[in-house]
């Protein structure tokens, strides 16, 4: 939490009311705080009766082994009949649920949910003949194409647990994904369109899998879908193409209830250690949190409103707000596959100007960036259509909120700023947009069935005006429910720091202004934000370590104006490198280890910094001292030096810094 930014909200005295028209007809009123913390049992029973159960629930909540959670107790449902098939039995088999553009602008197609339901159907069929049964993990590394989603619902379908792996993400990262989650089949691409070229896939897939083989895991099947028509290389063994197996396979596929419980999903992310964590999500809870909050938050109307989350199907973003919750709801959405600046810069306003997009939902280092090329892009365009916008992946700047409210919404559209994670499933902290006045840069209050309270190191909620630990402090149905295959980790992580109180901890630091309204600060461990994703220093340590020439290294987010965070590493050289010359900190070495990094780990993980250092600062206990290297990273006047185990040490990494920088 710097400084600057406190200031920043003290100065914060912007408002803007909800619009007339919103709040005469938002889905969720004001009553609902009130109802929701009266009984909030009953209130999220109310909100998985939007659901369709095959057999309901006995119990809404089991919480009798905490921190283990079970909701919906013995209900079963099917999560792909939620977002599909009830929909065409309903009648609105015609409803287009996806617009889906390519990056090449003639590469457009529209799906019904009746052909979504056909669709996922046939890949549900064609998972089972290659040997997928329920329980079993399916990877999925592909970009943003329809198969994606169809993958995605097929496997929820016959209740196959799938790992959506972002498609940035090396052959490392999958490696270990599919080792650590037994991952038996991976549906990839040959390719996708990015920045306008064709990028391949599954050669990161090929390589992957023969990591995962090293580490003792064999991946039976790979399904690829042709989508660049670039050459692969293929292994009649295992792969198999999309279009063999999946286009010829029936469309009448029966789907199973599955007990509530029932893992639904693991989505990897980044912790505090070197090894990704593996958030499990399970079925009905999850389903009745996406299924509720994007229609309360957004304040959906399925009938009339066009929406568009700009997150990868690779996050939890895309999870949440690209499949689960939108297609539970039965909205009409779009889904692009490309960068924002192909084939222009101005091609999201023009796609939001083609499919006349009401509710568009993306993450301050988009609106940064946009910010910086001017208003005159998206001042060409029509976007008189947007009613509400949303924001996620970081704190959101007020002057970028400002922007966004009034350059992309015309100032007239309320902007919802989302606070959640990974591991809370669907959206916790935020403004409801027919209710809540909007304040540029907070998050505001937790929804209307969710606890949240910013505590002292004590657990005791602070007093408004200052700033402590953010907390949930009740269950929630898309609450994860542990961690792949490490339960203690689980307990770990996010319950020990209040167990007493039975709080689950966040991880961020947040403040409450004077009226009690949240402003979410950041991380407050070592878990870095770079363009709203969650990166871990130690994993990068890690990743830096595994180079033959480096001996040690310490890394920091610092603040970055285009993405929020950047990576920045501090690394010691083994003296053989020195010997042979890397030893100046020059170019080579420095661009080498920046090539590992993305090697290892992937594009996003690239240090925009590399420093070559002769020390680094340490207590007397050990523990590298981040703090100090942040102020380095971020040219700041170095703080406190003295529970420096050698004092000397910031002198000399200041002194080393003039040869030892490079930028990139
Ligand atoms: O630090 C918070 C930040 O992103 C973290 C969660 O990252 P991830 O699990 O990758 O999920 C991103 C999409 C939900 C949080 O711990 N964060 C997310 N949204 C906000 C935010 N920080 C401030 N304001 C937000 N609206």
């Amino acid at each position: 939490m710097t400084e600057e930014t406190l200031s920043n909200l003290l100065h914060e005295e912007r408002r803007f009311e909800p619009p007339a028209a919103v709040a005469e007809h938002a889905n969720l009123k004001a009553e609902a705080y009130e109802r929701a913390a009266a009984d909030p049992e009953a209130f999220w029973a109310e909100q998985a009766g939007r659901l369709d159960w095959a057999q309901s629930w006995d119990q809404v909540l089991d919480w009798s082994d905490p921190p283990f959670a079970k909701w919906f107790v013995g209900g079963r449902l099917n999560a792909s009949y939620n977002c599909v098939d009830r929909h065409v039995e309903a009648g609105r088999g015609d409803k287009v649920a996806l617009h889906w553009v390519g990056e090449p602008v003639e590469d457009k197609r529209d799906i019904t949910y009746a052909q979504l339901k056909d669709e996922v159907s046939r890949a549900a069929n064609a998972l089972t003949e290659l040997g997928v049964g329920t329980g079993d993990r399916v990877a999925i590394y592909l970009p943003m194409i329809p198969e994606a989603v169809v993958a995605m619902l097929a496997c929820a379908r016959i209740g196959a647990p799938h790992t959506v792996v972002f498609g940035g993400f090396s052959a490392d990262a999958l490696a270990s994904r599919l080792e650590d989650c037994q991952a038996k089949v991976v549906i990839t691409s040959d390719g996708g369109y990015r920045r306008g070229s064709a990028s391949a896939l599954k050669p990161a897939v090929d390589e992957g899998r023969a990591k995962a083989a090293e580490l003792g895991h064999t991946v039976e099947k790979v399904l690829v879908v042709r989508r660049t028509g670039q050459d692969v290389a293929w292994d009649d063994e295992v792969d198999v193409w999309w279009h063999d197996v999946v286009d010829s396979a029936s469309a009448e596929h029966t789907p199973e209830a599955f007990d509530s419980e029932h893992p639904l999903y693991v989505m990897y992310t980044s912790g505090t250690t070197g090894k990704p964590k593996g958030i499990l999500h399970t079925t009905g809870g999850y389903l009745t949190g996406a299924s509720y909050t994007h229609w309360a938050v957004f304040d959906l109307k399925p009938d009339t409103d066009v929406y568009w989350c700009s997150a990868d199907i690779g996050w939890v973003t895309g999870h949440s707000y690209m499949v689960y919750g939108p297609l539970a709801n039965g909205a009409t959405q779009v889904m692009y596959e490309g960068t924002p600046d192909s084939p222009e810069r101005g091609r999201w306003w023009k796609i939001i100007e083609d499919y006349g997009v009401t509710i568009f939902y993306t993450a301050p280092t988009a609106i940064r960036s946009f910010m910086k090329q001017g208003r005159e892009i998206p001042d060409r365009y029509d976007m008189s259509s947007l009613r509400i916008l949303g924001s996620v992946g970081e704190p959101i700047n007020p002057e970028a909120y400002v922007w966004y409210r009034e350059v992309i919404g015309g100032g007239r559209t309320p902007v919802v700023d989302t606070w959640w994670q990974t591991e809370t499933g669907s959206i916790m902290i935020s403004p409801l947009p027919g209710v809540t006045h909007g304040k540029p840069g907070s998050a505001m209050t937790p929804i209307p069935g969710v606890g949240a309270e910013v505590v002292n190191d004590a657990g005791e909620p602070v007093p408004n005006g200052s700033g402590g630990y953010l907390v949930l402090t009740q269950p929630w149905p898309s609450m994860l429910r542990t961690i792949w295959g490490d339960d203690q980790r689980f307990k770990d992580t996010y319950w020990s720091r209040f167990k007493e109180q039975r709080y689950y901890f966040a991880g961020d630091g947040a403040k409450k202004d004077e009226d009690g309204d949240i402003w979410v600060l950041g991380r407050v461990d070592d878990v870095m934000n770079v363009s709203g994703h969650r990166l871990s220093t130690t994993e990068i340590e890690s990743a830096l370590v595994s180079h033959p020439k480096v001996a040690e290294a310490a890394v920091v987010g610092a603040k970055d104006e285009d993405t929020g965070q950047a990576v920045c590493a501090f690394v010691i050289l083994r003296e053989s490198a020195l010997d042979s010359g890397g030893g100046d900190g020059g170019d080579d070495i420095v661009a080498e280890l920046r090539q590992h990094v993305r090697k290892e780990i992937g594009p996003i993980a690239t240090p925009r910094q590399i420093m070559i250092v002769p020390e680094l600062p340490k207590t007397r206990s050990g523990k590298i001292m981040r703090r100090l290297l942040k102020d380095v990273a971020e040219h700041r006047e170095v703080g406190d030096v003295t529970t420096l185990a050698d004092s000397s040490v910031m002198d000399l990494i200041s002194k080393g810094l003039g040869s030892g920088t490079a930028e990139g």
